[in-house]
């Protein structure tokens, strides 16, 4: 693996220089990723050769970008085993995928008396989305428990279940404790009782396939630097009635589908969450990312990467002191 390790680490150019006398060393990929070179000349290409705007039509350039773009899409519906293209909506990161949702579902659905749950180890993006809607709707916010072990306490979840609670968001790989929540169950356990689920990926899905579908998750969201793709792009994943019958977001743009001072209608999915011109090399530059991913054994990613941790685990037990 030694080998095949240092023949992908030659793929990241951030990675082959010396920084303070010495082999970069890069341990922040939680914060964000290096990327591969096949991602920097996928954002290159778009620019060199193809840059224009999408879904106009008019000219060649503008035909290609199109093109790429929507098939970037399609690479990113395969990639979480989505049901359609349509469910896949771009966006600017997982934070705001997770405003689009609680702007959005949540503003329609959600009432006084209410109850949102997240847990007590989620990313800031996944609280104070869910803390405006409260304050706008008179909504309640509950943390689900972290027990002493850093695991989700989920004899706690089970009893704070009930029909008052309508949307439950949750973390899939915990970015502060690295832990890996039992999001299937979650989601089970949420339907039960009628709640919609959130899943948010974004430490996720660079380590193992996500099937959306096995997960039973009305959404779930990503961004692509986290990826090793560029960023200022993300996905939202939403099941494809949920999104049909959600209001869009922002007004502009690629959203509508007729505008007047009479009234404006709005595009079919995904058009109709992605107001404004999207950021088109960045989906292409994702979806670069998600072909390189591909096209490495995952699985013996899997097990070098836990192999790091059991040596990270013994050198912690050296040091002393430290609780795991
Ligand atoms: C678990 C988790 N959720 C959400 C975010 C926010 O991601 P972004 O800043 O790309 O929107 C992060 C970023 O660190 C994260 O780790």
């Amino acid at each position: 693996m030694t080998q095949a390790i240092n023949e992908i680490r030659a793929q990241f150019p951030a990675l082959n220089q010396d920084v303070n006398g010495k082999p970069l060393v890069y341990l922040d990929n939680g914060a964000t990723t290096q990327k591969p070179q096949s991602v920097i000349d996928a954002l290159s290409d778009y620019y060199r050769l193809n840059n224009s705007n999408v879904h106009r039509g008019a000219h060649t350039l503008s035909d290609r970008a199109t093109q790429h773009f929507e098939d970037a899409r399609k690479t990113l519906q395969a990639f979480l085993n989505a049901n359609k293209a349509e469910e896949i909506v771009w966006t600017r990161g997982t934070t705001e995928s997770i405003n689009l949702v609680a702007a959005t579902w949540g503003r329609q659905h959600i009432q006084a008396g209410d109850e949102i749950l997240v847990t007590g180890m989620e990313h800031h993006s996944n609280i104070v989305p869910w803390q405006m809607l409260c304050q706008q709707t008179g909504a309640t916010l509950r943390p689900i428990p972290v027990k002493d072990t850093g695991e989700l306490d989920m004899e706690a979840f089970a009893s704070m279940l009930s029909d008052k609670v309508k949307f439950v968001s949750v973390v899939h790989v915990s970015n502060a404790l690295g832990t890996i929540n039992p999001v299937e169950d979650i989601i089970k356990m949420a339907h039960e009782v009628g709640a919609k689920v959130l899943v948010d990926g974004a430490q996720a899905v660079s380590h193992w396939n996500v099937d959306v579908q096995a997960l039973d998750a009305d959404f779930y969201a990503f961004s692509g630097h986290k990826l090793f793709g560029p960023t200022g792009i993300g996905v939202l994943y939403g099941k494809e009635e949920l999104l049909n019958a959600m209001p869009p977001y922002q007004g502009g743009g690629e959203m509508i589908e007729h505008c007047s001072f009479d009234g404006t209608t709005y595009n079919v999915l995904p058009y109709k969450f992605e107001a404004g011109t999207p950021n088109i090399a960045g989906a292409i530059g994702l979806a670069a990312a998600v072909n390189y991913l591909n096209g490495l054994d995952r699985v013996a990613l899997e097990h070098h990467e836990n192999a790091l941790l059991v040596r990270a685990n013994e050198l912690a037990d050296q040091i002393g002191g430290i609780r795991k």
